[in-house]
């Protein structure tokens, strides 16, 4: 399928998941190995809600970049977070950077899940970094998540149409347990991987925003499913409706499985 349809796929049309993440949250393993004054090159940076936090880490001294081939969400992380010292937000593509052993570290967290040729974009990373720096990538198994209780049918079988639609479009929804074997490919050595999976529980005060992220799913790609004519309306609506009623009425916790790994760019 041409690259194109995954483009069109990837596309985020709306932003409320991705404005709601922070650096200490959402990417764990990055805030450990940060440090003041260095460089940073973040791919994919959606509004900029991690970048911003990568900027407070390395401070006026260090230089953090945030890149997103999409201009609105650009645009927003630029409105977002003007005045932090040594930040700059550019429109550029994964699998066309403009830089060449630049960086202390090259991260990209739940990017390669949306692209069609994950290694070209992974290869494009390690020549924007140093030499003895580090590629860090961060991303899921969609097919390891689980719920307690089961889901609707209705929206179990949703889910397996849209773990399709992404892989028609050449996206691999099992992108975390490859990346190591990509990572020797692309020649990084001393691999570290780190366990960074999301489970929410009922308990927990932020619940209802975890656990409505398949609900927003349905809600924003869904449509573009039914456009594509991969489900129908109806189908989509009932998976969306049942899926909130379990939410409401039975839902104990969700594990969403996140490996963060990283590898370092040898040295002439
Ligand atoms: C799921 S969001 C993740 C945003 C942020 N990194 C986070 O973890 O919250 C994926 C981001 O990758 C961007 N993206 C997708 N394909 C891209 C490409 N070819 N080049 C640059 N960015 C891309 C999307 O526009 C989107 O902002």
């Amino acid at each position: 399928m041409a690259a194109e349809v995954a483009k069109e796929r990837a596309t985020l049309k709306e932003s409320g998941i991705i404005d709601a993440r922070s650096l200490k949250r959402s990417h764990k393993r990055l805030a450990e190995i940060l440090q003041p004054r260095m460089t940073v090159l973040d791919i994919g940076c959606g509004t900029g809600a991690i970048t911003s936090g990568i900027a407070e880490i390395v401070g006026p001294n260090g230089r953090v970049i945030g890149i997103d081939n999409n201009p609105a969400l650009i645009e927003k992380a630029r409105q977002n977070y003007k005045n932090i010292p040594g930040l700059t937000f550019e429109i550029a593509d994964i699998y066309n950077l403009p830089f060449h052993n630049e960086f202390d570290i090259v991260t990209s967290a739940r990017v390669l899940q949306w692209l069609e040729n994950p290694q070209t974009a992974l290869n494009q990373m390690v020549q924007s970094t140093k030499h003895n720096g580090q590629v860090l990538v961060l991303d899921y198994n969609h097919t390891k998540i689980s719920w307690e209780p089961d889901i609707p049918e209705t929206m179990q079988n949703f889910y397996d149409a849209f773990l399709k639609w992404r892989s028609d479009a050449g996206m691999d929804n099992e992108i975390a347990d490859h990346l190591t074997k990509m990572f020797e490919e692309s020649g990084l050595t001393n691999l570290k991987v780190t366990v960074q999976n999301e489970m929410t529980k009922r308990t927990d005060n932020d619940f209802q925003k975890h656990i409505e992220i398949l609900a927003g799913v349905a809600s924003s790609k869904g449509i573009q499913m039914v456009n594509d004519g991969t489900i129908t309306e109806s189908q989509r609506a009932r998976a969306e409706d049942d899926f909130r009623k379990w939410i409401n009425e039975r839902a104990k916790s969700q594990v969403m499985y996140l490996l963060a790994v990283e590898g370092t760019k040898k040295s002439n």
